[in-house]
């Protein structure tokens, strides 16, 4: 028989970190140290909320309790000054926390798992750390709907095209443009904080899977942990992850959003395009081509929703045909979360600072807004209002004076009155008014359109609601 993890030759099946000792392989696979370190600081809090319910609740003494609290607080100190001894045999967060508490005040430290499991504590831990990541999100997507705002602001008037198919439509304004972010941007905080008042519920008392026969008060370790109350099955409590999924969900969502705006950035500071100019500061060279000004960071936050919604799908998978109550498959429920939020933040960031960073070219806006023939519709328009003509042969006539533009290389506003009543004989000069790229995007008055009045009231509302 071959012994385990060595072939006939005793050449090892398994890579050079490995002895043939199958149980360390068991560690390697079990360990979570390495990423649940994280959540040292929930650990603690948790633990500092538990022990102090036991000891209200008569159920350990209080000088147990202080003896807890004290070595508790001397860890919480050694870990962030980095003094800390990380013991991979010991697992994971909790372990590691419990046996340093040992080496710190002997017998006590064992009675601070009374009425209490790793399950309902890793459930709690990563819980407030979660918690943590959406209430700081939704203060991230915060200033970058301040920063899409300010360039509203300030661009209330300024015209660009406006376009369907990437294909130029109509005139729209770039103040326009930027709140139609951030519009997305305030419904994807709006999911971050729902998802957070959703999921602020405690786990903590659950213990394995069905309670306890302590006397415990779960409504006491809630209430001290910022939960708005106990969660009400204990076997949900230590198996449920959707507060997770929910998370990662409104992530993807809003780095969806971040990869479309990112899109345009890419677009718009293309020589091809020109729209907005971007500093050095967000920008990177080439170590070739001397003329190249890329815009990385916009590229990288475009790509950054692969690995959100990577974490997404893995974690979606993790939990899927998991039975009632806790499963260890759950631990690999952290890395990708921890993952997806840290590129996310960082993404967020960037754009912000990007938003800030971008100089939008009015006169190239204003050039290219005017091209693709982007009035035809207010020329159509025009033909039905002051032509009473119908709007299916004001289509018509609009498409032949389009073409005569086309075939002399011209712009609609730029054709001779004579030309356009050699396809039309109705036509006066009062048509020149609504031909502007300026003039067909003030026209759009109707609630939600893209007019510098219409633009300038949601500015305003924003301010009001961002103040
Ligand atoms: N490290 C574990 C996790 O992250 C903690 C819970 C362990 N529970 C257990 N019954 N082994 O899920």
């Amino acid at each position: 028989m071959d012994k385990p993890n060595q072939n006939k030759t005793g050449q090892k099946m398994w890579g050079g970190r490995f002895s043939d000792n199958p149980s360390e392989i068991m560690q390697a696979i079990n360990v979570s140290i390495d990423f649940d370190r994280k959540l040292y600081a929930q650990d603690i809090e948790g633990s500092l909320a538990h022990s102090e319910m036991l000891a209200a609740k008569g159920i350990i003494t209080s000088e147990d309790k202080a003896a807890i609290h004290r070595g508790l607080a001397e860890i919480k100190a050694e870990i962030e000054d980095g003094t800390f001894p990380w013991s991979r045999e010991l697992e994971d967060i909790h372990l590691n926390i419990e046996a340093r508490l040992k080496d710190k005040i002997g017998e006590a430290a064992g009675r601070l798992h009374t009425g209490r499991s790793r399950n309902d504590q890793v459930a709690t831990d990563f819980r407030l750390w979660t918690r943590e990541q959406l209430e700081h999100f939704s203060a991230r997507i915060g200033k970058l709907m301040r920063a899409l705002l300010a360039q509203a602001d300030a661009n209330t008037d300024t015209i660009m095209p406006g376009f369907t198919h990437l294909q130029s439509a109509q005139p729209v304004t770039f103040g326009h443009h930027m709140l139609a972010y951030l519009e997305m941007f305030a419904r994807d905080r709006s999911r971050f904080d729902d998802c957070r008042n959703r999921m602020n519920e405690s786990p903590l008392g659950a213990a394995a899977l069905a309670g306890t026969p302590y006397p415990i008060d779960r409504d006491m370790t809630a209430k001290a942990l910022g939960f708005d109350r106990p969660m009400a099955n204990s076997l949900d409590a230590v198996s449920a992850r959707d507060f997770a999924l929910e998370a990662l969900s409104a992530a993807t969502i809003c780095a969806t959003h971040l990869s479309r705006l990112s899109e345009e950035i890419v677009i718009w500071t293309s020589a091809q395009f020109g729209f907005i100019a971007l500093s050095d500061k967000f920008t990177t060279g080439s170590s070739i081509m001397p003329q190249k000004r890329n815009p990385d960071a916009a590229e990288l936050i475009r790509a950054k929703v692969g690995r959100i919604m990577g974490a997404l799908t893995a974690l979606t998978i993790v939990m899927k045909g998991l039975p009632l109550a806790y499963s260890k498959d759950m631990q690999e429920d952290k890395e990708p979360v921890f993952d997806a939020f840290e590129a996310l933040d960082l993404a967020l960031a960037a754009m912000t600072g990007m938003i800030g960073d971008m100089v939008p070219r009015k006169g190239r806006l204003a050039d290219a807004a005017g091209a693709g023939f982007s009035t035809a519709t207010d020329l159509a328009d025009w033909l039905v209002r002051s032509l009473n003509m119908p709007f299916r042969e004001a289509h018509h006539v609009t498409g032949s004076i389009v073409a005569m533009a086309e075939k002399q290389g011209t712009t609609l506003d730029a054709l001779s009155l004579g030309d356009m009543q050699s396809v039309h004989g109705a036509i006066t000069d009062d048509v020149y008014s609504v031909l502007s790229p300026l003039a067909s995007a003030s026209s759009r008055l109707s609630y939600g359109g893209t007019s510098p009045t219409r633009v300038a009231e949601q500015v305003a509302r924003w301010k009001a609601k961002l103040s």
